[in-house]
């Protein structure tokens, strides 16, 4: 008897792994795994005697940036993932390589954007190590990002140029991750107590009746607002895309972290707008911004629908029934179009970078319809995220 339900257990362990062999949505995301695996080899190989990272690239040329860029984490976080996914220890090495070239990155108050900085390399570092020198460097970041941290305004500062008093983005949300982590590990709850407060006072002040959101708002020193508007966005009352993206995820990753109540429905009520805004396309990936002037031909932004795409996978495991259905389903098809010719990159090709025709910052003229490294570190953590979802292990693929 005992060996008939083993074989019957190994026949359907074998029916559940062929099938999922011949599901094209897999088999696309494995021949992703492959490009990706190829391309970050290449681009390590590229940088390799440099102290720099890999940011864009436009007609043959990069845009190579040293550790105190904001995007200066997410090179050595997508190694650190294309390991995860691959299991290729050639990746592993370059990723230890490219983290420890931030080292005296925790060390700088100089910006919010420590989060991506720090927590997507030595955070990826800590998840898959869990060694000391991470942590260090963790707990270091969240100190540094602290300090930006007004008491009187009750948020962190974003930014420390530019003509505003006290300018905080919705980027800035992201950065929360890393100060959650801070606390838990610590037991320190001032880290925790910062992150809520700039939670909560972004959701009174950044976001407008139909849930969209401004990108910047800046405040008086009582926390009183100065003025809404933008920076990347085509105009102060449009929907950037990116903005909108970072919101989701922002308040996805504050509900997990926090179990509070009002940041699920907030990150629901992002969700929705996104999948129901009539500006999107036919394939999804939305145009940089829902209200740029020349669409349908404005450029789109691959980055914003890979931030989605890891967002919505991970929201989708936060309710049920119907609901989680449709949030995971929004983010298989745009996991599916990124995954496509269309804005997949050939072996070889897209200066190493794995997706294609994403906007930087158009209104600067800078960094339109490129490959940028933030919406390849997104894309990687959304296969990572589906393939999960589905119970699927990479490294069977
Ligand atoms: N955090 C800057 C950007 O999204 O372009």
């Amino acid at each position: 008897m005992k060996n008939k339900i083993l074989l019957l257990a190994g026949i359907l362990l074998m029916a559940f792994s062929a099938c999922n062999r011949s599901d094209k949505k897999v088999e696309a995301l494995k021949h992703a795994i492959d490009v990706a695996e190829y391309q970050l080899k290449q681009s390590a190989a590229e940088f390799d005697t440099t102290q720099l990272f890999p940011r864009s690239w436009k007609a043959d040329k990069f845009r190579a940036v040293d550790a105190y860029d904001w995007t200066s984490g997410f090179f050595p976080g997508s190694l650190w993932i294309g390991y995860q996914l691959t299991g290729d220890e050639a990746l592993k090495s370059e990723a230890e390589k490219y983290t420890a070239r931030l080292h005296e990155i925790p060390a700088y108050k100089g910006t919010h954007d420590l989060g991506f900085m720090v927590f997507c390399s030595y955070g990826m570092q800590q998840a898959i190590e869990n060694d000391e020198v991470s942590a260090a460097a963790i707990v270091e970041a969240s100190n540094s990002l602290s300090s930006r941290f007004c008491d009187s305004v009750g948020l962190i500062r974003s930014w420390d140029f530019g003509p505003w008093n006290y300018p905080v983005i919705i980027d800035n949300m992201m950065n929360l991750e890393m100060l959650f982590w801070a606390s838990r590990h610590t037991g320190d709850k001032s880290y925790y107590d910062i992150a809520v407060r700039h939670a909560d006072n972004t959701l009174a002040n950044h976001f407008r009746e139909d849930n969209s959101s401004y990108h910047v708002i800046s405040y008086n020193n009582d926390g009183t607002v100065e003025s809404k508007g933008t920076f990347q966005g085509f105009a102060d009352d449009s929907s950037w895309a990116r903005g909108q993206a970072w919101g989701l995820y922002g308040y996805t990753m504050s509900y997990r972290e926090t179990g509070l109540e009002r940041y699920l429905e907030h990150a629901q009520k992002i969700a929705e707008l996104i999948m129901n805004h009539p500006n999107t396309p036919e394939d999804r990936i939305p145009y940089w911004d829902y209200n740029a002037p020349n669409i349908p031909d404005a450029p789109r932004d691959t980055s914003a629908a890979a931030v989605m795409a890891s967002a919505l996978f991970e929201l989708s495991t936060m309710v049920e029934g119907e609901l989680s259905q449709r949030y995971f389903d929004y983010g298989e098809t745009l996991l599916m179009a990124l995954s496509s010719d269309a804005y997949l990159a050939k072996k070889g090709e897209n200066g190493g970078f794995i997706l294609m025709h994403a906007t930087g910052h158009l209104p600067a003229n800078s960094e339109i319809d490129v490959p940028l490294n933030y919406g390849d570190y997104y894309y990687l953590e959304a296969i990572r995220r589906y393939l999960g979802l589905r119970g699927i292990d990479p490294l069977t693929l």
